[in-house]
């Protein structure tokens, strides 16, 4: 496969070769969703038989520089980016693509221009949030909804889309307002202990009506928290986050948890099919490959849930 920058624009011209090696950079482990797109990611390619790079950056956008300048050094032929910020990666992009290097993302998006990567594999962060502001606007209490936001990593296009998502939903309800709103950075303990920030400022928990997570993990960690200041999450306060990890269904079988929208941890599949057509003869890919964003509530049976999920990787 020859790949030419010519201006801003990635031209390829495919050779019917397939990826051998490719390059994951991941964020890090911060969240049981991000545990399962790794090992989901590494079955994928090995069923597949591609040698599969792995490099985990720790949560910091400089390592993940780092790792793409030393695969484009390695000579793979292609490179899966999950990118820990929007911003910052014009540089990076630029090199791999005078490199010939494909480069697909994962999960999360960038502010580059598009010619810049080959495709981009993932939910609509906008839309998750918005069924989650949309579940509780149809699931609230009588009378005035105080909310609280945990949000995710800062400068993450989930983090941006999701809070947007939600608010667009929660728009028309004059009734439902967040009243705090902080990062957690996708992590079970940033969620408990921003939580137990939010119930001291807002009088032991009593004026909170719901609390809104940009996941689960940070969910779970505030339930802790709920539980701890002796009141009950899923009923005093209503839970509601995203991503459908089994420990969200566990939490939702015990009704300590709400609802949660799915995000499925197999971003590397539709990835590594759209670059074997596209290495085998130049099918372009959509710039955008959607995943699906599924509701999840206490009536959907979430012991089942939890048994179906429990074993891949979460
Ligand atoms: O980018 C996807 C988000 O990253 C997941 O919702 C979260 O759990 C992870 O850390």
């Amino acid at each position: 496969m020859k790949i030419h920058m010519l201006g801003a624009a990635l031209v390829v011209a495919a050779t019917g070769a397939q990826a051998q090696t490719v390059g994951f950079s991941q964020i890090g482990s911060e969240s049981g969703w991000r545990a399962a797109e790794t090992t989901v990611t590494q079955q994928q390619a090995e069923e597949r038989g591609i040698d599969l790079r792995f490099s985990d950056a720790q949560q910091r956008q400089e390592n993940q520089i780092a790792a793409i300048r030393s695969f484009v050094a390695q000579g793979v032929d292609a490179i899966l980016l999950a990118p820990v910020v929007a911003t910052g990666w014009d540089s990076v992009l630029e090199e791999a693509a005078e490199a010939e290097i494909p480069v697909v993302l994962l999960d999360r998006m960038v502010d580059s221009d598009e010619s810049l990567y080959l495709t981009a594999v993932g939910s609509d962060l906008v839309h998750e949030g918005e069924v989650a502001g949309q579940w509780l606007v149809d699931n609230k209490p009588e009378g005035e909804c105080r909310v609280v936001e945990l949000q995710g990593t800062t400068g993450s296009s989930p983090a941006i889309d999701r809070a947007n998502g939600f608010r667009n939903a929660i728009e028309g309800s004059d009734d439902i307002e967040i009243v705090r709103s902080q990062t957690g950075d996708f992590t079970r303990s940033g969620g408990k202990e921003v939580m137990e920030s939010f119930l001291q400022a807002e009088g032991g928990g009593d004026n909170i009506c719901a609390l809104y997570a940009h996941n689960d993990d940070m969910a779970i960690g505030a339930i802790q928290a709920i539980k701890e200041a002796g009141i009950a999450p899923g009923e005093d306060i209503l839970i509601v986050s995203i991503d459908a990890v089994p420990d969200i269904f566990q939490a939702m079988a015990a009704g300590e948890a709400n609802a949660t929208v799915e995000l499925t941890p197999n971003m590397a599949g539709p990835a590594f099919d759209a670059l074997e057509a596209y290495m085998a003869d130049g099918t372009e890919p959509e710039k955008f490959i959607q995943t699906e964003s599924a509701l999840y509530t206490q009536d959907d049976d979430p012991m089942a849930e939890y048994e179906a999920r429990k074993d891949l990787g979460y």
